[in-house]
């Protein structure tokens, strides 16, 4: 598409996008110094959806109005309220209905997962993550690694950006060397720092060559880009519903284990009652009796009230279409970088690879003029919420649901005039 910088131009772009109308189903944050605000930090924490409070609200109802009833008798009966989020996520990750439970929260989902799916031998018991992975993911594998009696300085391997960006060749070449002693990948879907989507069809495909197990953390991946979870065919991923899902702080996220693993007796899981069939659950056995598909690992019956959220969200998910939102996303975060490219060269650099982009750009402040964490500061005042990432990094992410092209001009006028003060 042929950019302008224009504000007309923006404003003619949200005149023709057929998702505009959802932008008034979010609250938008409050307004700052004088200046409405400029969100772009959906892939950090979404904005709440009106819908949420209103599932929340039927919720408590039913508690009040049924009390322990409620699990059985209210419109959507909390003994099985989880399973309203499976079509959503199965359609936003490409998995099978029965390949995906909401349960728990990401980094729980993690351990939970690498419980059946990392299994070490003396000769295979190595972690390959990437070199700038998430803290938790970090954490959660040298845990997991000292759980089961190995040092983590040796059992974690790491795949290293080259001028920026994670190179398949990179990763194909570190497990050709040490692939018989890779127990298991985890890597992300997109990575939070720079935004680069990875290539997650020839990491699950490079995994499974070299007889290694693959976990995706989809953090920021899912709500934002394409993912086809069951042809790739990782062996497990999870997911939280807070960033580009909207779910709300600490909602409860997301799991999915390939179908392969689906049949019960494959695998070893961490059991709890909710993972045991629905059918005869309340007959209170001594027996586990193992539920289908990825339902299996759930163990506490989940909060419900952390649910509802997700609920909602992906109602509108549902509504607007993830194929509509990749279009818009594409199309809205192209125009970002084509403004922040035109008026910024030389000053403001984007680090995000323009070819393996969802929403998120990371950008890196190159003026001399100005401090990157002062401008980031600045841009606080003038109420654009993006976020700060240490050591140097400003993210922005229009989210293609709430976001509009005039979010993103105001974006670079308020850029330039932090850019400005003296
Ligand atoms: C990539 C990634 N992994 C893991 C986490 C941790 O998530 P949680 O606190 O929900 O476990 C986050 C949180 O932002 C994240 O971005």
């Amino acid at each position: 598409m042929a950019y302008e910088d224009r504000r007309a131009f923006a404003e003619s772009l949200d005149r023709d996008d057929v998702l505009a109308r959802f932008r008034e189903q979010f609250y938008f944050p409050q307004v700052r110094n004088g200046h409405a605000p400029v969100y772009l930090c959906g892939n950090s924490l979404g904005l709440q959806p009106k819908l949420a409070g209103a599932y929340v609200r039927e919720e408590l109802d039913n508690w009040a109005r049924l009390a322990v009833d409620g699990h059985f008798r209210s419109d959507r009966p909390w003994l099985s309220y989880h399973r309203h989020a499976t079509a959503g996520f199965a359609a936003l990750t490409g998995a099978r209905p029965l390949e995906v439970v909401a349960m728990n929260t990401l980094t729980v989902n993690l351990h939970v997962l690498m419980a059946s799916f990392y299994r070490p031998t003396t000769g295979r018991y190595k972690i390959l993550i990437e070199s700038q992975a998430f803290p938790s993911d970090r954490y959660a594998a040298a845990s997991q690694l000292r759980t089961h009696g190995f040092d983590p300085a040796e059992g974690i391997i790491e795949w290293t950006p080259r001028n920026g960006c994670l190179c398949v060749e990179d990763l194909a070449s570190l497990i050709e060397h040490e692939g018989a002693g890779i127990a298991l990948l985890l890597l992300p879907g997109v990575q939070y720092y720079t935004g680069q989507v990875l290539d997650m069809p020839a990491v699950c495909r490079l995994g499974r060559e070299a007889g290694c197990r693959v976990g995706l953390d989809l953090a920021h991946a899912v709500g934002n880009v394409k993912l086809a979870l069951h042809d790739w065919a990782p062996d497990f991923a999870a997911w939280c519903t807070y960033k580009y899902l909207n779910a709300g702080p600490g909602a409860i996220a997301g799991a999915f284990v390939h179908e392969q693993h689906c049949t019960p007796g494959n695998l070893d899981q961490l059991h709890g009652w909710w993972g045991h069939d629905e059918a005869t659950r309340f007959e209170m056995r001594k027996t586990f009796t193992p539920a289908a598909g990825a339902e299996l690992w759930q163990m506490s019956n989940p909060p419900i009230l952390s649910l509802a959220p997700v609920i909602a969200s992906l109602q509108l998910f549902r509504e607007a279409g993830m194929d509509a939102l990749i279009r818009k996303a594409d199309s809205l975060t192209g125009y970002l970088a084509w403004l922040i490219d035109r008026r910024f060269a030389g000053r403001v650099e984007i680090i995000t690879p323009s070819d393996a982009r969802g929403c998120q750009l990371s950008l890196v402040v190159r003026d001399s003029a100005v401090a990157p964490k002062t401008l980031f500061d600045r841009l606080c005042e003038l109420n654009v919420i993006g976020d700060w990432r240490e050591p140097d990094v400003i993210r922005v992410a229009p989210a293609p649901l709430y976001n509009s092209y005039a979010d993103v001009f105001e974006f670079a006028d308020r850029l330039e005039r932090a850019l400005a003060l003296p």
